[in-house]
């Protein structure tokens, strides 16, 4: 076996929320190893945040109001309590003056923000840096735990599998470069991100295969609020792959319009263009049904001025945006994930997790714009501080180095593009009770063919697949086993459905 290690504090991941963990751990004197199956700082969803960071400004009870509402009051209020109260001194003290992010100012001086407004804030609230906000938080996150003397980075590594005992989580085993061996951990911190490699358009990278929720889910622990996968309206889809353009375009005042040009969002709701994102996002799909096509209009606006970014990525793609922009919805990102209390810890001792992992409640069935990278700061921080000062308790564990490493190419790729068609047909915006009821007979046997090449290879592509598995039947399950349509979660009946033919999904 390739010689076990062993670690203060594991953390796997290496996006806002695993960087954050690490910054805290380090502060309370803890030795940190960061796995990260990352290559490029892009393989991070935090990367690829555009609009930016929400903190309270004058009125923070309007703050969690905007996020209870914005969720159609399935928000946790406790938790909404613990973002609100920790986000302007976390922003403060880790951004701004230990990142030196260098949010967009209002004036000369420098003095003020200039805050962006977004989709269902009652104030203009949104710290951004032009609509690349994540980019920036990451590339300075990324230089602090790099040339950290007690943070051990290791890139394209990725976590296999929770080593558990008695209800505890010892550590995990890592894989690089086709090699398997266990770390042991004091405290074991995951920070994975999201799904978006479960659907056939997503704004999230490659990879995204949802691993800390399927490893967890494996190894015992509560998972929750797995129905509610939000969808972004505006993402541009072509051969390039998926280009978000920011809910905060719209904040400025972009409207959208059918094929038409007609614009249609005051029909659906009393706040039009701003209304909470899955309310949008339904809209954006029936006018594209209906029409044949939905533009983002940003003719109003001074968009080469506010968003230069946005622009010169839609001019690479060869975009006309002064004659609108083609969107559509994306699958953007899980409300849902592992069960975690306001430390982040989860139901098995010496495990946590943050950021879009973690299921802390406060997004319940919808998520308000800009906080997922507020969420992933203050959790990342408050599990930092909590999961040092414990020894890791090394065991024996089975030997996963002795396993074929290898596995057909072919074999993922079409397991893969099954599961993506049968999530983007009957597990996406809309919902219809019989067809999830078929999605999880799909699915359950394909999880049971990919289990059974799991017993006997390594391969971090079938990991993938089996974690992309796992949490495709958790989303499936969970969709079937709540009959009531709120925030992202949106059952139609047989008539109402607009996927495509059923036949196209194939049954092995
Ligand atoms: C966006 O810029 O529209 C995305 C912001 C978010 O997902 O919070």
């Amino acid at each position: 076996m390739t010689e076990a290690e062993s670690t203060e504090t594991l953390i796997v991941g290496g996006g806002i929320a695993g960087c954050a963990a690490a910054l805290a751990a380090v502060r309370e004197d803890a030795e940190v190893t960061l796995a990260t199956k990352a290559r490029r700082p892009e393989d991070a969803s935090t990367w690829w945040a555009q609009g930016g960071i929400a903190i309270s400004r004058d009125d923070p009870a309007q703050f969690k109001q905007d996020i209870v509402d914005a969720s159609a009051g399935t928000a946790d209020p406790e938790a909404a309590d613990v973002l609100v109260e920790n986000a302007n001194e976390a922003v403060r003290d880790v951004l701004v003056e230990t990142l030196s992010v260098p949010f967009d100012v209002a004036d000369s001086d420098g003095e003020d923000f200039d805050f962006g407004k977004e989709a269902a804030h009652e104030e203009d609230r949104i710290l951004h840096v032009d609509a690349s906000t994540g980019s920036y938080v990451l590339e300075r996150f990324l230089s602090f735990v790099d040339d950290h003397p007690d943070i051990q980075v290791l890139d394209d590594t990725a976590a296999l599998d929770l080593i558990t005992h008695e209800g505890e989580v010892r550590g995990a085993y890592l894989e690089s470069g086709g090699e398997v061996w266990p770390t042991f951990a004091g405290a074991t911190v995951l920070a994975t991100g999201g799904v978006g490699d479960l659907y056939p358009d997503s704004t999230n990278p490659a990879g995204s295969t949802g691993d800390g929720i399927a490893m967890a889910a494996l190894a015992g622990a509560d998972i929750d609020d797995m129905e509610f996968v939000q969808f972004h309206p505006t993402a541009h889809v072509d051969d390039s792959g998926t280009l978000l353009i920011s809910e905060a375009v719209r904040g400025e005042g972009a409207t959208l319009r059918n094929a038409y040009g007609e614009r249609f969002m005051p029909a659906y709701d009393d706040e039009a263009e701003l209304a909470p994102r899955d309310v949008v996002a339904r809209a954006v799909k029936n006018e594209r049904e209906v029409s044949g096509e939905v533009f983002l209009d940003v003719s109003d606006i001074d968009f080469e001025e506010r968003f230069p970014d946005l622009v010169e990525q839609c001019e690479q793609r060869g975009i006309d945006w002064e004659s609108g922009i083609p969107v559509r919805p994306a699958q953007h990102f899980l409300c849902g994930g592992v069960s975690v209390d306001e430390w982040g810890r989860t139901s098995l001792d010496r495990l946590y997790a943050v950021g879009e992992c973690a299921h802390t409640g406060v997004h319940g069935a919808n998520r308000l714009a800009s906080t997922s990278l507020l969420e992933g700061l203050v959790w990342g921080l408050r599990a930092g501080e909590d999961a040092p000062g414990r020894d890791p308790a090394p065991m024996d564990v089975p030997d996963l180095d002795d396993r074929d490493p290898a596995l057909p190419d072919s074999f993922a790729r079409e397991k893969f593009t099954r599961l993506r068609r049968v999530m983007g047909e009957y597990v996406g915006i809309e919902r219809d009770p019989d067809e999830l009821e078929r999605a999880l007979g799909v699915l359950r046997r394909l999880k049971g063919e990919v289990d059974a090449y799991v017993r006997t290879r390594t391969s971090r592509s079938l990991y993938e697949l089996r974690n992309a598995s796992v949490v495709a039947l958790l989303i499936a399950r969970a969709a079937a086993a709540n009959d009531e349509s709120v925030g992202t979660h949106n059952l139609v009946s047989d008539d109402e459905t607009t996927t495509d033919d059923e036949a196209t999904v194939e049954t092995p």
